[in-house]
């Protein structure tokens, strides 16, 4: 068993990564002041989950709603968040009891927007099933929704009471859920932890096959880089923003693709990019940016896209919400693992790379 602590003073909250889904549950239950819980989670995690979670609830004397949205990420809006303050209302829950968002990242923001709301705020567990909300989105606070359209548009920073992490719900994940995964995991590896790229390099073959001891390492080394970072600007108002790496591109890509193209695959497309400004910039070694492609290939992501214009692309990023003014803000490596976050508007030289981009 693993504990992290993410200390935020009265925000404080333990990420514990356990093998042991029963001791895991307990933990949830310690947290319980009536025995009662309301599980959010989707259709495709409940009909795999769903019934283990609530008989173990149930032996221990919990009473358990449950509240099971369409997988998806047209899930993550405000009429799923209503209909959960609904049954909230129905079964008249207070500021004492919990809820356990109990699936990926969708429901994780979804769930957790609706607890930072429901009565000004009611506590929220994470017990996060893909790999991306096991590396990532689980951890560090940032809940919401997506809403015409944009992305996380409406939401609130609102900390968990504790991150529950099994390492073996990734079983069932489809290899394409889990390369979207390893994609932040990269990201965290080149802002962060050159070990942890190596590690990414060397094992990258066990992590598609998803052995246990190397999930194990891999969740708890990049949830302690995402607590770091989230310990020094809990609210987004600067050093956070390295999380973005890959992001500015990438986000443009995303959007572009009408979201055929899943988060992770845009960053790869991302960090393809940024590691070209990188270079063109001389901030990165060309060695170290062939080793960035070859990982991001290795583990099976892409480096171009199909379909979309250049033009689109640099149309999206002017929209983006965390553009600067008329300049981008791009998060670019010096080395791997060590990154600044620049302010750059020279718009032929990111046609250019953009250009490279396109398959
Ligand atoms: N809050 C944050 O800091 C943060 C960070 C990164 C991403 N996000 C958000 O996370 C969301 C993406 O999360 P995601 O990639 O987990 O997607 P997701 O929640 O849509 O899950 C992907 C798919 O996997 C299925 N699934 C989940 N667990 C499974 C399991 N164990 N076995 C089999 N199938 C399983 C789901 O039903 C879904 O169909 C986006 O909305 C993104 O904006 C949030």
């Amino acid at each position: 068993m693993k504990t992290i602590q993410v200390d935020l003073g009265e925000r404080s909250y333990d990420i514990c990564i356990h093998s042991d889904m029963a001791y895991l549950m307990n933990q949830v239950i310690k947290l319980l002041k009536h025995r009662r819980i309301l599980i959010v989670t989707d259709h495709i995690v409940d009909e795999l989950y769903g019934k283990y979670l609530a008989s173990h609830f149930h032996k221990e004397m919990v009473e358990v709603y449950r509240y099971i949205m369409p997988a998806g990420e047209q899930s993550k809006q405000l009429d799923t968040v209503q209909n959960i303050y609904a049954l909230l209302l129905k079964e008249q829950f207070d500021k004492e009891d919990l809820i356990l968002a109990f699936g990926g990242g969708v429901v994780g923001d979804t769930a957790g927007f609706a607890a930072s709301t429901y009565q000004r705020g009611i506590g929220f567990i994470q017990l996060p099933t893909t790999l991306l909300s096991q590396v990532d989105s689980s951890v560090g606070g940032k809940v919401g929704v997506n809403c015409k359209m944009v992305k996380n548009a409406i939401g609130s920073f609102y900390q968990p009471e504790m991150v529950c992490i099994y390492p073996q719900f990734l079983k069932t994940l489809d290899k394409r859920q889990l390369r979207n995964g390893m994609a932040e995991i990269v990201v965290h590896s080149i802002i962060a932890s050159k070990d942890l790229f190596v590690y990414v390099e060397k094992y990258t073959e066990s992590i598609l096959e998803c052995d246990t001891a190397v999930m194990e390492y891999l969740i708890e080394a990049n949830c302690r880089i995402k607590r770091d970072v989230v310990l020094r600007d809990e609210y987004d108002q600067g050093t956070r923003a390295i999380l973005n790496f890959g992001h500015t591109i990438g986000h443009a890509v995303e959007a572009c693709s009408d979201y055929t193209l899943l988060h992770g695959e845009a960053v790869s497309v991302g960090i393809a990019g940024a590691i070209e400004l990188a270079v063109y910039l001389k901030m990165l070694s060309l060695d170290e940016y062939e080793r960035i492609k070859n990982l991001l290939v290795k583990i099976g992501l892409p480096l171009k896209v199909k379909g979309i214009s250049v033009n689109d692309i640099y149309m999206k990023m002017l929209n983006d919400k965390k553009r600067r003014k008329e300049e981008f803000r791009f998060v670019l490596p010096h080395t791997i693992g060590e990154v600044s976050v620049i302010t750059y508007k020279d718009k032929e030289v990111l046609f250019q790379i953009l250009k490279r981009l396109i398959d």
